[in-house]
């Protein structure tokens, strides 16, 4: 994508942020472009997943006002001593792998944040459907001196700390489900997505992904399970640069406090959030499931199921629970 269509873009969105119409003509006209060119470039913002009318005689409009993500916003929530870098922006692939390709010159707690993302994922190569300034696509960088072996549980305390941040936003009634999901009404509202590199023993860089959903558009068809978003649960809706700043501030102070103290200070926590606790369920790893009753997780972070045989733990990345 050319810089000099971003641009443009960028600009006519500003423009439509006020959410009402505007014609081709006089978009044009404020862009020094033509027409055809607005058109053109409405087609691509649709393609992201935007939400804009065309009404003959009228213009475009955006369906939803918008609010687009703007650094010095995000830095209004964060302590002044935060130093680490935010970077905002606007269209790319992942979050994540934007943070892992320049891994090696970055300090912890350097984040980035897209307005959508092509190529979004979730764990095991899975897609995160990610449409234009409907969400947060969040990363933060953080290397563990420990290595690999030190982060079992993170995405666990990942988790408590969006729900912290949420809380602190004004929405409730959030749910845990293990290892990365954040659920409300029993639906997905947000997943982390945490890849490392390193090798065990030595430190290790962590990438922590955060996809939360605020205000999807409403003909959205490509998630293959129920989901929601912030807008069915905060009334007025949350702006995103307030969301971001407090996630921002709550995930450094958690990625802190995990390095130093491990799992351990977010468990009691997690516990009270579990989703599945004492419900029947199924864990399937690889090929294979096993049914059970959810117990919670052990101090490692390993999930907990109870079948005839006893309460066994289960630890690794290839596991996930489903309802039964
Ligand atoms: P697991 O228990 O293995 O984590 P999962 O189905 O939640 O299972 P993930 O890899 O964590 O799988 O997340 C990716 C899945 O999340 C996708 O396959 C899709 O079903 C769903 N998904 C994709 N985009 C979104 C979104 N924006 N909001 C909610 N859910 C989404
Ligand atoms: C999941 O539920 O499997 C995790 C989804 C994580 C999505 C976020 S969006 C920001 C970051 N960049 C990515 O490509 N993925 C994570």
């Amino acid at each position: 994508m050319s810089k000099s269509s971003e641009l443009i873009r960028g600009n006519l969105l500003s423009i439509l942020a006020d959410n009402t119409f505007h014609s081709g003509e006089t978009l044009g006209a404020r862009l020094g472009i033509s027409r055809a060119a607005i058109s053109n470039h409405i087609k691509v913002l649709s393609s992201l997943g935007l939400d804009i009318f065309s009404v003959t005689g009228k213009g475009y409009s955006l369906a939803q006002p918008l609010t687009l993500l703007e650094t010095h916003k995000i830095r209004e929530q964060l302590a002044s001593t935060h130093t680490a870098d935010i970077e905002v922006l606007n269209v790319i692939g992942s979050t994540n792998q934007y943070l892992k390709d320049k891994s090696i010159d970055i300090n912890n707690g350097h984040t980035c944040l897209a307005e959508a993302q092509t190529a979004g994922r979730g764990r095991h190569g899975r897609k995160w459907v990610s449409p234009y300034a409907a969400s947060l696509y969040l990363s933060m960088h953080w290397s563990f001196a420990g290595g690999y072996s030190v982060l079992g549980g993170l995405s666990l305390a990942v988790g408590v700390a969006i729900v912290e941040a949420l809380n602190q936003c004004g929405v409730q009634g959030l749910q845990l489900k293990w290892p990365n999901d954040i659920y409300a009404q029993g639906k997905k509202l947000a997943g982390v997505l945490i890849e490392v590199e390193g090798q065990i023993g030595s430190e290790c860089q962590a990438i922590i992904g955060i996809g939360l959903n605020v205000a999807l558009p409403k003909n959205i068809q490509e998630i293959g399970q129920p989901w929601i978003d912030l807008s069915h649960l905060s009334d007025p809706l949350i702006d995103r640069n307030i969301l971001a700043g407090t996630l921002i501030s709550e995930l450094t102070n958690t990625l802190s406090l995990f390095e130093s103290s491990g799992l351990e200070p977010f468990i009691n926590k997690w516990r009270e959030l579990d989703i599945y606790a004492n419900q029947a369920i199924k864990l399937v790893i690889g090929q294979n499931t096993v049914s059970g009753i959810g117990r919670g997780i052990d101090t490692s972070g390993a999930i907990l199921l109870e079948t005839q045989q006893g309460i066994k733990a289960y630890h690794g990345g290839e596991i996930s629970v489903r309802a039964i």
